[in-house]
Protein backbone atom coordinates (compact mmCIF):
# COMPACT_ATOMS: atom_id res chain seq x y z
CA UNK A 1 0.00 0.00 0.00
CA UNK A 2 2.76 2.21 -0.01
CA UNK A 3 3.48 3.14 -2.97
CA UNK A 4 -0.41 4.82 -3.34
CA UNK A 5 -0.47 8.62 -3.21
CA UNK A 6 -2.97 10.11 -0.72
CA UNK A 7 -5.72 11.93 -2.60
CA UNK A 8 -5.07 15.10 -0.38
CA UNK A 9 -1.27 15.17 -0.29
CA UNK A 10 0.30 17.44 2.08
CA UNK A 11 3.74 17.62 0.51
CA UNK A 12 2.38 18.48 -2.41
CA UNK A 13 2.93 22.85 -2.62
CA UNK A 14 -0.56 24.16 -3.16
CA UNK A 15 -1.00 26.97 -5.75
CA UNK A 16 -3.25 29.66 -6.08
CA UNK A 17 -4.89 31.50 -9.02
CA UNK A 18 -6.90 34.77 -9.41
CA UNK A 19 -8.07 35.83 -12.81
CA UNK A 20 -8.65 39.19 -14.58
CA UNK A 21 -9.99 40.34 -17.84
CA UNK A 22 -11.74 38.33 -20.56
CA UNK A 23 -13.10 34.97 -20.88
CA UNK A 24 -10.14 33.51 -22.61
CA UNK A 25 -8.42 34.46 -19.83
CA UNK A 26 -10.53 32.72 -17.57
CA UNK A 27 -10.18 29.19 -20.02
CA UNK A 28 -6.02 29.86 -19.58
CA UNK A 29 -6.43 29.53 -16.00
CA UNK A 30 -8.11 26.57 -16.14
CA UNK A 31 -5.40 25.30 -18.80
CA UNK A 32 -2.80 26.42 -16.41
CA UNK A 33 -3.96 24.50 -13.35
CA UNK A 34 -4.24 21.53 -15.89
CA UNK A 35 -0.71 21.94 -16.53
CA UNK A 36 0.25 22.54 -12.99
CA UNK A 37 -1.72 19.70 -11.63
CA UNK A 38 0.10 17.47 -14.25
CA UNK A 39 3.53 18.71 -12.55
CA UNK A 40 2.47 17.61 -9.21
CA UNK A 41 1.01 20.84 -7.35
CA UNK A 42 -2.39 20.67 -5.36
CA UNK A 43 -4.67 23.59 -6.22
CA UNK A 44 -6.05 25.63 -3.49
CA UNK A 45 -8.65 28.24 -3.21
CA UNK A 46 -7.52 29.86 0.07
CA UNK A 47 -4.74 32.60 -0.98
CA UNK A 48 -3.26 31.95 2.77
CA UNK A 49 -2.16 28.66 2.80
CA UNK A 50 -0.99 29.25 -1.22
CA UNK A 51 2.71 28.37 -1.90
CA UNK A 52 2.38 29.55 -5.24
CA UNK A 53 0.11 32.90 -5.83
CA UNK A 54 0.06 33.71 -9.72
CA UNK A 55 -2.74 36.19 -10.93
CA UNK A 56 -3.31 35.72 -14.87
CA UNK A 57 -3.55 39.70 -16.20
CA UNK A 58 -5.30 41.93 -18.58
CA UNK A 59 -3.91 44.83 -20.17
CA UNK A 60 -6.75 46.21 -22.64
CA UNK A 61 -7.27 49.34 -20.93
CA UNK A 62 -4.86 51.08 -18.07
CA UNK A 63 -6.94 51.01 -14.72
CA UNK A 64 -6.89 46.88 -15.49
CA UNK A 65 -3.07 47.35 -15.08
CA UNK A 66 -3.32 49.69 -12.35
CA UNK A 67 -5.45 46.82 -10.27
CA UNK A 68 -2.59 44.58 -10.88
CA UNK A 69 -0.19 46.79 -9.25
CA UNK A 70 -2.39 46.70 -6.66
CA UNK A 71 -2.97 43.56 -6.05
CA UNK A 72 0.83 42.70 -6.41
CA UNK A 73 1.83 44.96 -3.46
CA UNK A 74 -0.68 43.17 -1.37
CA UNK A 75 1.01 40.13 -2.30
CA UNK A 76 4.30 40.89 -1.35
CA UNK A 77 3.06 41.58 1.99
CA UNK A 78 1.91 38.14 2.43
CA UNK A 79 5.34 37.32 1.04
CA UNK A 80 6.95 39.48 4.16
CA UNK A 81 5.14 36.64 6.65
CA UNK A 82 5.87 33.65 4.46
CA UNK A 83 9.44 34.26 2.55
CA UNK A 84 8.91 31.01 0.95
CA UNK A 85 5.73 32.24 -1.33
CA UNK A 86 6.34 32.59 -4.97
CA UNK A 87 4.76 35.22 -6.59
CA UNK A 88 3.50 34.75 -10.20
CA UNK A 89 2.00 37.52 -13.16
CA UNK A 90 0.73 35.55 -15.95
CA UNK A 91 -1.27 36.70 -19.22
CA UNK A 92 -1.50 39.88 -20.90
CA UNK A 93 0.51 42.35 -18.77
CA UNK A 94 3.49 39.82 -18.57
CA UNK A 95 3.86 39.73 -22.01
CA UNK A 96 3.67 43.79 -22.56
CA UNK A 97 5.47 44.63 -19.55
CA UNK A 98 8.18 41.65 -19.23
CA UNK A 99 11.20 42.41 -17.50
CA UNK A 100 9.75 45.41 -15.74
CA UNK A 101 7.59 43.15 -14.33
CA UNK A 102 10.18 40.80 -13.44
CA UNK A 103 11.56 43.65 -10.96
CA UNK A 104 8.48 43.30 -8.70
CA UNK A 105 7.67 39.70 -8.60
CA UNK A 106 9.51 36.18 -8.76
CA UNK A 107 7.72 34.21 -12.26
CA UNK A 108 6.81 36.17 -15.31
CA UNK A 109 4.75 33.67 -18.10
CA UNK A 110 3.04 35.06 -21.36
CA UNK A 111 -0.14 33.64 -22.39
CA UNK A 112 2.20 31.20 -24.96
CA UNK A 113 4.37 29.92 -22.13
CA UNK A 114 1.93 28.51 -19.62
CA UNK A 115 3.58 24.76 -20.57
CA UNK A 116 6.91 25.84 -19.06
CA UNK A 117 5.50 27.16 -15.87
CA UNK A 118 6.78 24.18 -14.14
CA UNK A 119 10.25 24.57 -14.95
CA UNK A 120 10.12 28.07 -14.08
CA UNK A 121 8.91 27.35 -10.47
CA UNK A 122 11.39 24.58 -10.08
CA UNK A 123 14.12 26.92 -11.22
CA UNK A 124 13.03 29.85 -9.55
CA UNK A 125 14.60 31.33 -5.95
CA UNK A 126 14.84 34.05 -4.43
CA UNK A 127 17.96 35.70 -6.47
CA UNK A 128 16.76 34.17 -9.63
CA UNK A 129 13.36 35.49 -10.92
CA UNK A 130 11.99 33.73 -14.03
CA UNK A 131 11.13 34.67 -17.06
CA UNK A 132 9.24 33.01 -20.43
CA UNK A 133 7.45 35.22 -22.56
CA UNK A 134 8.11 33.87 -26.10
CA UNK A 135 5.21 33.67 -28.11
CA UNK A 136 4.04 31.36 -30.19
CA UNK A 137 2.90 30.78 -33.97
CA UNK A 138 1.59 27.24 -33.34
CA UNK A 139 0.84 27.22 -29.35
CA UNK A 140 -3.03 26.10 -28.89
CA UNK A 141 -3.17 23.89 -25.82
CA UNK A 142 -5.15 21.34 -28.36
CA UNK A 143 -4.17 18.44 -26.02
CA UNK A 144 -4.51 20.21 -22.72
CA UNK A 145 -7.68 18.74 -20.97
CA UNK A 146 -8.48 22.27 -18.60
CA UNK A 147 -9.65 21.92 -14.90
CA UNK A 148 -12.84 23.32 -15.17
CA UNK A 149 -13.50 26.54 -12.70
CA UNK A 150 -17.42 26.89 -12.88
CA UNK A 151 -18.52 25.38 -10.06
CA UNK A 152 -21.89 24.21 -11.20
CA UNK A 153 -20.42 21.49 -13.74
CA UNK A 154 -22.88 23.01 -16.48
CA UNK A 155 -20.95 25.56 -18.75
CA UNK A 156 -17.60 25.41 -20.10
CA UNK A 157 -15.30 27.50 -22.07
CA UNK A 158 -13.78 26.05 -25.25
CA UNK A 159 -11.29 27.94 -26.81
CA UNK A 160 -11.01 27.30 -30.69
CA UNK A 161 -8.47 29.89 -31.36
CA UNK A 162 -5.71 32.09 -30.10
CA UNK A 163 -3.90 35.73 -30.80
CA UNK A 164 -5.35 38.24 -33.32
CA UNK A 165 -4.16 39.23 -36.79
CA UNK A 166 -6.53 42.66 -36.82
CA UNK A 167 -4.23 45.23 -35.29
CA UNK A 168 -7.57 47.33 -34.79
CA UNK A 169 -5.35 50.97 -33.74
CA UNK A 170 -6.27 51.19 -30.50
CA UNK A 171 -5.92 47.92 -29.11
CA UNK A 172 -3.07 46.38 -27.05
CA UNK A 173 -4.19 42.16 -27.89
CA UNK A 174 -2.54 41.51 -30.80
CA UNK A 175 1.02 42.63 -29.05
CA UNK A 176 0.03 40.31 -25.77
CA UNK A 177 -1.46 37.63 -27.51
CA UNK A 178 0.45 37.68 -30.95
CA UNK A 179 -0.58 35.75 -34.33
CA UNK A 180 -3.86 34.84 -34.85
CA UNK A 181 -3.45 30.32 -34.73
CA UNK A 182 -7.08 27.89 -34.77
CA UNK A 183 -7.04 25.13 -32.87
CA UNK A 184 -6.78 22.00 -34.55
CA UNK A 185 -10.96 21.29 -35.03
CA UNK A 186 -11.13 17.24 -33.90
CA UNK A 187 -9.80 18.38 -30.37
CA UNK A 188 -12.52 20.71 -29.96
CA UNK A 189 -15.37 18.38 -31.10
CA UNK A 190 -13.75 15.95 -28.79
CA UNK A 191 -13.37 18.42 -25.68
CA UNK A 192 -16.92 19.67 -26.19
CA UNK A 193 -18.09 15.90 -26.23
CA UNK A 194 -16.50 15.21 -23.11
CA UNK A 195 -18.02 17.61 -21.41
CA UNK A 196 -21.66 16.58 -22.73
CA UNK A 197 -20.49 13.16 -21.51
CA UNK A 198 -19.36 14.86 -18.32
CA UNK A 199 -22.81 16.85 -17.44
CA UNK A 200 -21.96 19.51 -18.94
CA UNK A 201 -24.97 21.22 -20.91
CA UNK A 202 -23.47 24.75 -22.75
CA UNK A 203 -20.39 25.51 -24.04
CA UNK A 204 -18.82 28.45 -25.18
CA UNK A 205 -16.50 28.74 -27.75
CA UNK A 206 -14.12 31.53 -27.62
CA UNK A 207 -11.53 33.67 -29.84
CA UNK A 208 -11.08 37.47 -30.27
CA UNK A 209 -12.32 36.87 -33.72
CA UNK A 210 -14.12 34.03 -33.91
CA UNK A 211 -15.24 34.56 -37.36
CA UNK A 212 -11.78 34.26 -38.55
CA UNK A 213 -11.64 30.56 -37.73
CA UNK A 214 -9.61 28.37 -40.37
CA UNK A 215 -8.13 25.48 -39.85
CA UNK A 216 -7.89 22.81 -43.00
CA UNK A 217 -10.87 23.15 -44.58
CA UNK A 218 -13.10 23.69 -41.59
CA UNK A 219 -14.32 27.81 -41.61
CA UNK A 220 -16.23 28.73 -38.13
CA UNK A 221 -19.84 27.86 -39.63
CA UNK A 222 -18.66 24.28 -40.34
CA UNK A 223 -17.11 24.48 -36.95
CA UNK A 224 -20.25 25.50 -35.34
CA UNK A 225 -22.05 22.77 -37.42
CA UNK A 226 -19.52 20.14 -36.00
CA UNK A 227 -19.91 21.42 -32.57
CA UNK A 228 -23.59 21.43 -32.46
CA UNK A 229 -23.76 18.32 -33.83
CA UNK A 230 -22.29 16.63 -30.52
CA UNK A 231 -25.56 16.40 -29.24
CA UNK A 232 -28.90 18.18 -30.09
CA UNK A 233 -29.33 19.27 -26.43
CA UNK A 234 -26.06 20.76 -25.80
CA UNK A 235 -26.54 24.53 -26.01
CA UNK A 236 -23.52 26.21 -28.15
CA UNK A 237 -22.33 30.12 -27.50
CA UNK A 238 -19.64 32.10 -29.42
CA UNK A 239 -17.73 35.20 -28.41
CA UNK A 240 -16.57 37.40 -30.48
CA UNK A 241 -17.82 38.06 -33.67
CA UNK A 242 -16.04 41.10 -35.85
CA UNK A 243 -18.80 42.60 -37.75
CA UNK A 244 -16.22 42.77 -40.82
CA UNK A 245 -16.22 39.06 -41.13
CA UNK A 246 -19.19 37.36 -39.56
CA UNK A 247 -20.77 35.70 -42.97
CA UNK A 248 -23.92 34.95 -43.92
CA UNK A 249 -22.92 30.96 -44.27
CA UNK A 250 -22.81 31.83 -40.01
CA UNK A 251 -25.54 33.31 -39.54
CA UNK A 252 -27.57 30.50 -41.89
CA UNK A 253 -25.99 27.92 -39.47
CA UNK A 254 -27.03 29.19 -36.45
CA UNK A 255 -30.99 29.43 -37.80
CA UNK A 256 -30.44 26.00 -39.19
CA UNK A 257 -29.40 24.51 -35.33
CA UNK A 258 -31.69 24.75 -32.82
CA UNK A 259 -28.84 24.27 -29.90
CA UNK A 260 -27.18 26.99 -31.32
CA UNK A 261 -27.99 30.19 -28.72
CA UNK A 262 -29.62 32.99 -30.48
CA UNK A 263 -26.83 35.81 -29.43
CA UNK A 264 -24.36 37.15 -31.11
CA UNK A 265 -21.82 39.60 -29.41
CA UNK A 266 -21.46 41.99 -32.05
CA UNK A 267 -18.70 44.62 -31.14
CA UNK A 268 -18.94 48.19 -32.82
CA UNK A 269 -16.58 50.57 -31.00
CA UNK A 270 -18.86 53.45 -32.61
CA UNK A 271 -21.57 54.74 -34.49
CA UNK A 272 -19.28 57.25 -37.04
CA UNK A 273 -17.64 55.70 -39.64
CA UNK A 274 -14.61 58.45 -39.34
CA UNK A 275 -13.80 56.85 -36.07
CA UNK A 276 -13.99 53.19 -37.35
CA UNK A 277 -11.55 54.24 -40.15
CA UNK A 278 -9.23 55.58 -37.31
CA UNK A 279 -9.70 52.78 -35.34
CA UNK A 280 -8.75 50.24 -38.26
CA UNK A 281 -12.04 48.20 -37.61
CA UNK A 282 -12.33 47.83 -41.62
CA UNK A 283 -15.88 48.64 -41.69
CA UNK A 284 -17.87 51.45 -41.51
CA UNK A 285 -21.44 52.24 -39.89
CA UNK A 286 -23.76 51.30 -42.80
CA UNK A 287 -22.06 48.06 -43.06
CA UNK A 288 -22.74 47.29 -39.19
CA UNK A 289 -26.77 48.29 -39.75
CA UNK A 290 -26.44 45.75 -42.59
CA UNK A 291 -25.24 42.84 -40.74
CA UNK A 292 -27.58 43.76 -37.85
CA UNK A 293 -30.35 43.55 -40.71
CA UNK A 294 -29.18 40.25 -41.86
CA UNK A 295 -29.13 38.63 -38.75
CA UNK A 296 -32.39 39.98 -37.38
CA UNK A 297 -34.21 39.26 -40.86
CA UNK A 298 -32.81 35.27 -40.61
CA UNK A 299 -33.22 35.27 -37.25
CA UNK A 300 -35.72 37.83 -35.34
CA UNK A 301 -35.66 36.41 -31.43
CA UNK A 302 -31.34 36.89 -31.49
CA UNK A 303 -29.76 39.12 -29.00
CA UNK A 304 -27.19 41.33 -29.72
CA UNK A 305 -24.91 42.75 -27.80
CA UNK A 306 -22.12 45.04 -28.27
CA UNK A 307 -18.73 47.02 -26.93
CA UNK A 308 -18.36 50.82 -27.22
CA UNK A 309 -15.21 53.37 -26.80
CA UNK A 310 -15.83 56.76 -26.12
CA UNK A 311 -13.53 59.67 -26.41
CA UNK A 312 -11.17 58.04 -29.24
CA UNK A 313 -8.75 59.94 -30.29
CA UNK A 314 -10.60 63.33 -32.63
CA UNK A 315 -13.55 62.23 -31.51
CA UNK A 316 -15.83 65.08 -32.59
CA UNK A 317 -19.55 66.17 -30.84
CA UNK A 318 -20.76 64.78 -34.13
CA UNK A 319 -18.96 61.52 -33.97
CA UNK A 320 -20.13 60.88 -30.52
CA UNK A 321 -23.52 61.85 -32.24
CA UNK A 322 -23.45 58.94 -34.43
CA UNK A 323 -22.50 56.56 -31.86
CA UNK A 324 -25.43 57.52 -29.69
CA UNK A 325 -28.27 57.49 -33.05
CA UNK A 326 -26.60 53.88 -33.74
CA UNK A 327 -27.53 52.49 -30.24
CA UNK A 328 -30.99 54.13 -30.29
CA UNK A 329 -31.60 52.63 -34.14
CA UNK A 330 -30.03 49.42 -33.37
CA UNK A 331 -31.54 48.65 -29.75
CA UNK A 332 -28.87 46.75 -28.24
CA UNK A 333 -29.92 43.97 -25.92
CA UNK A 334 -26.90 45.22 -23.27
CA UNK A 335 -23.22 46.56 -24.06
CA UNK A 336 -20.05 46.64 -22.22
CA UNK A 337 -19.02 50.46 -22.56
CA UNK A 338 -15.23 51.53 -22.03
CA UNK A 339 -13.62 55.19 -21.89
CA UNK A 340 -10.76 55.41 -24.60
CA UNK A 341 -7.38 54.40 -22.85
CA UNK A 342 -4.54 54.94 -25.11
CA UNK A 343 -1.93 51.55 -24.98
CA UNK A 344 1.83 52.38 -25.27
CA UNK A 345 3.02 50.88 -28.48
CA UNK A 346 -0.12 50.63 -30.70
CA UNK A 347 -0.87 52.46 -33.80
CA UNK A 348 -3.02 55.06 -32.22
CA UNK A 349 -0.93 56.00 -29.48
CA UNK A 350 1.78 56.48 -32.36
CA UNK A 351 -0.15 58.09 -34.66
CA UNK A 352 -3.52 59.66 -33.16
CA UNK A 353 -3.04 62.04 -29.97
CA UNK A 354 -5.11 60.89 -26.97
CA UNK A 355 -6.76 64.58 -27.31
CA UNK A 356 -10.17 64.31 -25.73
CA UNK A 357 -10.22 65.75 -22.33
CA UNK A 358 -10.84 63.36 -19.55
CA UNK A 359 -13.77 65.09 -18.35
CA UNK A 360 -15.70 64.99 -22.01
CA UNK A 361 -14.79 61.43 -22.28
CA UNK A 362 -16.41 60.28 -19.25
CA UNK A 363 -19.34 62.94 -19.89
CA UNK A 364 -19.97 60.87 -23.51
CA UNK A 365 -19.39 57.72 -21.90
CA UNK A 366 -21.80 58.64 -19.16
CA UNK A 367 -24.28 59.93 -21.84
CA UNK A 368 -23.64 56.19 -23.68
CA UNK A 369 -24.77 54.37 -20.16
CA UNK A 370 -28.03 56.45 -19.68
CA UNK A 371 -28.91 55.60 -23.14
CA UNK A 372 -28.03 51.86 -22.55
CA UNK A 373 -29.98 51.31 -19.83
CA UNK A 374 -32.70 53.17 -21.55
CA UNK A 375 -32.30 50.54 -24.64
CA UNK A 376 -31.88 47.66 -22.75
CA UNK A 377 -35.08 48.34 -20.82
CA UNK A 378 -36.82 48.67 -24.35
CA UNK A 379 -35.30 45.79 -25.93
CA UNK A 380 -36.38 43.65 -22.53
CA UNK A 381 -40.15 45.00 -22.84
CA UNK A 382 -40.39 43.73 -25.99
CA UNK A 383 -40.00 40.16 -24.27
CA UNK A 384 -43.22 40.25 -22.46
CA UNK A 385 -45.58 37.76 -22.74
CA UNK A 386 -43.62 35.33 -24.37
CA UNK A 387 -42.71 31.91 -23.27
CA UNK A 388 -38.41 31.63 -22.95
CA UNK A 389 -36.56 28.39 -22.82
CA UNK A 390 -34.34 28.50 -20.09
CA UNK A 391 -31.08 26.65 -18.33
CA UNK A 392 -31.15 26.76 -15.11
CA UNK A 393 -28.00 28.33 -13.36
CA UNK A 394 -28.86 28.54 -9.83
CA UNK A 395 -30.74 30.49 -7.06
CA UNK A 396 -31.25 33.59 -7.90
CA UNK A 397 -29.44 36.19 -5.78
CA UNK A 398 -31.88 38.52 -4.62
CA UNK A 399 -34.54 35.66 -3.58
CA UNK A 400 -33.57 32.46 -2.89
CA UNK A 401 -37.00 30.88 -3.52
CA UNK A 402 -36.39 32.02 -7.01
CA UNK A 403 -34.22 30.48 -9.74
CA UNK A 404 -32.14 32.14 -12.28
CA UNK A 405 -30.89 31.55 -15.97
CA UNK A 406 -30.16 32.57 -19.20
CA UNK A 407 -32.54 32.28 -22.04
CA UNK A 408 -30.90 31.59 -25.62
CA UNK A 409 -30.43 35.76 -25.98
CA UNK A 410 -28.54 35.38 -22.94
CA UNK A 411 -31.03 37.71 -21.22
CA UNK A 412 -30.61 36.83 -17.48
CA UNK A 413 -34.19 35.55 -16.58
CA UNK A 414 -35.62 34.89 -12.59
CA UNK A 415 -38.57 32.33 -12.08
CA UNK A 416 -40.34 30.81 -9.46
CA UNK A 417 -38.25 27.31 -8.38
CA UNK A 418 -39.84 23.92 -8.40
CA UNK A 419 -37.05 22.21 -7.37
CA UNK A 420 -34.74 22.32 -10.52
CA UNK A 421 -31.13 21.80 -10.50
CA UNK A 422 -28.30 23.65 -12.34
CA UNK A 423 -28.30 22.38 -15.82
CA UNK A 424 -32.31 21.70 -16.27
CA UNK A 425 -34.11 23.14 -18.80
CA UNK A 426 -37.43 25.28 -18.25
CA UNK A 427 -40.09 27.35 -19.89
CA UNK A 428 -41.09 30.20 -18.74
CA UNK A 429 -43.33 33.04 -19.52
CA UNK A 430 -42.11 36.73 -19.28
CA UNK A 431 -44.60 38.76 -16.81
CA UNK A 432 -42.44 42.01 -16.45
CA UNK A 433 -38.77 43.39 -16.68
CA UNK A 434 -36.35 45.65 -15.55
CA UNK A 435 -33.28 46.92 -17.68
CA UNK A 436 -30.89 44.08 -16.41
CA UNK A 437 -33.73 40.79 -16.09
CA UNK A 438 -36.78 39.07 -17.23
CA UNK A 439 -39.22 38.53 -14.37
CA UNK A 440 -40.79 35.26 -15.57
CA UNK A 441 -43.56 33.34 -14.12
CA UNK A 442 -43.85 29.29 -14.81
CA UNK A 443 -45.75 27.74 -18.13
CA UNK A 444 -48.05 24.87 -16.88
N1 LIG B 1 -11.76 40.98 -30.08
C1 LIG B 1 -12.88 41.70 -29.65
C2 LIG B 1 -12.65 42.61 -28.47
C3 LIG B 1 -11.58 42.35 -27.48
S1 LIG B 1 -11.24 43.56 -26.30
C4 LIG B 1 -13.34 42.57 -30.81
O1 LIG B 1 -12.64 42.83 -31.74
O2 LIG B 1 -14.45 43.04 -30.76
C5 LIG B 1 -12.81 43.91 -25.60
C6 LIG B 1 -13.25 45.33 -25.76
O3 LIG B 1 -12.41 46.21 -25.06
C7 LIG B 1 -13.22 45.87 -27.17
O4 LIG B 1 -14.32 45.45 -27.92
C8 LIG B 1 -13.21 47.36 -26.95
O5 LIG B 1 -14.51 47.88 -26.87
C9 LIG B 1 -12.51 47.51 -25.61
N2 LIG B 1 -11.16 48.06 -25.78
C10 LIG B 1 -10.12 47.53 -26.43
N3 LIG B 1 -9.05 48.36 -26.38
C11 LIG B 1 -9.45 49.44 -25.69
C12 LIG B 1 -8.81 50.67 -25.32
N4 LIG B 1 -7.55 50.92 -25.66
N5 LIG B 1 -9.52 51.59 -24.60
C13 LIG B 1 -10.79 51.33 -24.26
N6 LIG B 1 -11.45 50.21 -24.59
C14 LIG B 1 -10.79 49.27 -25.30
FE1 LIG C 1 -8.31 43.97 -30.49
FE2 LIG C 1 -9.39 44.38 -32.84
FE3 LIG C 1 -8.23 42.04 -32.34
FE4 LIG C 1 -10.53 42.66 -31.17
S1 LIG C 1 -10.20 42.36 -33.37
S2 LIG C 1 -8.73 41.79 -30.19
S3 LIG C 1 -10.35 44.85 -30.84
S4 LIG C 1 -7.22 44.03 -32.47
FE1 LIG D 1 -7.34 41.54 -21.47
FE2 LIG D 1 -5.68 39.99 -22.73
FE3 LIG D 1 -8.25 39.41 -22.70
S1 LIG D 1 -5.59 42.19 -22.67
S2 LIG D 1 -9.21 41.40 -22.59
S3 LIG D 1 -6.92 39.45 -20.97
S4 LIG D 1 -6.83 39.07 -24.37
Amino acid sequence: MDNIKPIIDPSRPKVYIETYGCQMNVNDSEVILSILQDAGYALTEDIEEADVILANTCSIRDNAEQRIWGRIDQFKIKKKKRPGVVIGIVGCMAERLKDELLKAVDIVAGPDAYRSLPKLLEAVTPDSPQIDVLLSHEETYADISPVRLDKNGISAFISIMRGCNNVCSYCIVPYTRGRERSRDAHTIVREARELWENGYKEVTLLGQNVDSYQWEDVNFAKLLEMVAAVNSELRVRFSTSHPKDISDEVIYTMARHENICRHIHLPVQSGSSVMLEKMRRKYDREWYLERVEKIRSVMPDCGITTDVIAGFSGETQQDHQDTLSLMEQVVFDSAFMFAYSERPGTLASKKYPDDIPYEVKTARLNEIIALQGRMSLKSNEKEIGKVMTVMVEGPSKKNPAELCGRAGSNKMCVFPSRGEKPGDIVQVRVASVTSATLICERVE
